[in-house]
């Protein structure tokens, strides 16, 4: 009966699952929201006053509904058999072996929560794909449940989530849209109403756009290899800046007055990085290439290729500025997660440029102020899947991962350090006391600004030799020339 309470249950407390949820509790009091996780120890983060994840935001957001209308359980199934609608918010990570290793999504995790569903549901559900999945996952899902359904009614829907991290409850609160992907017949329309009635509390109605299944799953893909590909095209242009004397800021601005180009996006950096972008990117090429499409593939894979190269610039240029070698030399990296605001380092940057100078004999001394010791050690120890990336060919040996060192604020971590590179564009880089770091360092001391954060004039008037990304060369490194 519709005064019934919606139940609303979410398999997977990650990234996208716990912040997502949080902001329906709190934009929707009649609707119980349970998120559940097999990861126990991040259950209990979420129930506890240190939440598994950094989200500026996230803890007032949680702690206004936890226990009341929002509750955290590893109890997955008593939570899924209660629910009228289930939304799959599991990791979707990129296959590392077997048929389209490399490229494939690895729907290991999303089998096994469909099964599960299926195994214990006793009422009708809607089950909603919040991860980003392959074009077609829904048809594949579907198929697992009914044909598992001992006569209960299935409804996929397709809703993927375009929050970034950092901003995730900035973008939840006001989303640009919501998307909703179903079936066209009239129990899939019911279903599509069902899910836009949640969203409706707090979102306005014209926001809200209804499509095809198909459309859904390739629209999140498109958007976000849209996004990347901006990355990668001011990223190329930066390289020509640095070859010919213009700036990358002011191009970007002049560009971005284009009201059909738009401001947004156009920052030059060291590379993109992110759970996203790269496997989503990745996901379309193998999609295009199983249907028949290798010129579309293409295409796509060369904004990769360009992250790849962005990434391998920046690092040769530190090495041939420092006379071609930096063995033995200690480089202070400030910043280690993907980007600021988040304690997240998956994809980072970081780990490609760091994996790059230990490879030449680097010490490193890393600080970033939402990344423990623990994640950094883990992430530059690991040897994950390659494809076409240049960078971490090798695996790291024991020994040097001893050669790094984390440190607890940037001034310990600049001490003695022959050069020091922005990795993340933190707003603490840009305040710090430069001049108090020039005199820490030995000379001459030099400054890579891999995400264009400081006053490259008054680092300069300091004393130090500045690279900053795209941007016009001092005349040291113009005569140190970097080969890429
Ligand atoms: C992205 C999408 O923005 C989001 O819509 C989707 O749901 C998930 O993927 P996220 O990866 O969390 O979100 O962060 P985002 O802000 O997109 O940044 C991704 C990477 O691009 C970061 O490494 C960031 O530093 C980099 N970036 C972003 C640039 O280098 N330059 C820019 O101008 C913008
Ligand atoms: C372009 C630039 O828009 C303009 O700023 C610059 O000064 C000169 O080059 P123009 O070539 O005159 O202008 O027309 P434009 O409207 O940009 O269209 C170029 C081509 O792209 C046309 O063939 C158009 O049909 C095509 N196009 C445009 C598409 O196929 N899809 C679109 O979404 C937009
Ligand atoms: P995202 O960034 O997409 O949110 P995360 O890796 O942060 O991805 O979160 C995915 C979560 O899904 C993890 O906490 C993982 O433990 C959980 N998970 C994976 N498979 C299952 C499953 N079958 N049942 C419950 N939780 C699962």
């Amino acid at each position: 009966s519709s005064a019934k309470m919606v139940k609303i249950c979410c398999i997977g407390a990650g990234y996208v699952g716990g912040p997502t949820m949080a902001v329906i509790a709190l934009k929707c009091p009649s609707i119980e929201v349970a998120v559940v996780d097999i990861a126990v120890s991040r259950i209990a983060a979420w129930n506890s006053d240190q939440l598994p994840i950094y989200e500026p935001g996230l803890d007032d957001v949680v702690k206004s509904c936890r226990g009341k209308n929002l509750f955290f359980s590893t109890d997955v199934e008593k939570h899924v058999a209660e629910a009228d609608i289930i939304f799959v918010s599991v990791n979707t990570p990129t296959k590392t072996r077997g048929l389209g290793a490399g490229k494939a999504a690895d729907l290991t995790y999303w089998e096994s929560a469909a099964r599960m569903i299926a195994d214990v549901s006793k009422s009708d559900k809607i089950v909603v794909e919040k991860s980003t999945v392959p074009v077609k996952t829904a048809e594949a899902i579907e198929k697992i449940l009914t044909h598992n359904s001992k006569g209960i009614k299935y409804q996929i829907l397709s809703n993927p989530e375009f929050l970034a991290e950092g901003t995730a409850i900035d973008d939840l609160f006001a989303p640009d849209r919501v998307l909703i992907g179903g079936r066209e017949t009239p129990e899939g329309q019911k279903a599509i109403q069902a899910l836009k009635s949640v969203y409706a509390n707090w979102v306005p109605e014209e926001r809200i756009i209804c499509t095809n299944l198909w459309s859904a799953e390739l629209s999140k893909l498109a958007a976000n290899a849209f996004l990347a590909q901006r990355i990668s095209s001011v990223n190329a242009m930066s390289a020509l800046c640095e070859a010919t004397g213009a700036d990358v800021a002011e191009v970007s601005h002049a560009v971005g007055k284009d009201s059909r180009i738009g401001p947004k996006f156009l920052n030059a950096s060291v590379g993109f990085g992110g759970s996203c972008f790269q496997k989503d990117i990745l996901n379309l090429v193998y999609i295009c290439e199983c249907n028949g499409l290798p010129e579309v593939a293409n295409y796509w894979k060369q904004v990769i290729k360009v992250n790849d190269y962005q990434k391998s610039r920046f690092v040769n240029r530190i090495v041939s500025s420092m006379f071609n070698t930096v063995s033995g030399k200690k480089i202070a990296i400030l910043g280690f997660a993907f980007k600021k605001d988040t304690g997240d380092t998956r994809e980072t940057p970081a780990i490609d440029v760091c994996k790059g100078l230990l490879g030449d004999k680097a010490r490193l001394s890393i600080y970033d102020p939402q990344v423990t010791e623990d994640q950094i050690q883990r992430d530059l120890s690991m040897n994950k899947f390659d494809w076409d990336h240049p960078l971490h060919l090798q695996p790291m040996s024991p020994s040097s991962v001893k050669q790094v060192s984390v440190e607890w604020d940037a001034y310990a971590a600049a001490k003695g350090a022959h050069g020091l590179c922005i990795l993340t564009e933190w707003d603490e880089f840009k305040k710090l006391d430069y001049r108090r770091i020039y005199e820490s360092m030995p000379k001459p001391a030099f400054v890579f600004d891999g995400r264009n954060v400081v006053n490259a004039a008054e680092l300069r008037e300091i004393g130090f030799v500045v690279y900053a990304i795209g941007k016009p060369l001092d005349s040291w490194l113009k005569d140190m020339p970097a080969v890429a």
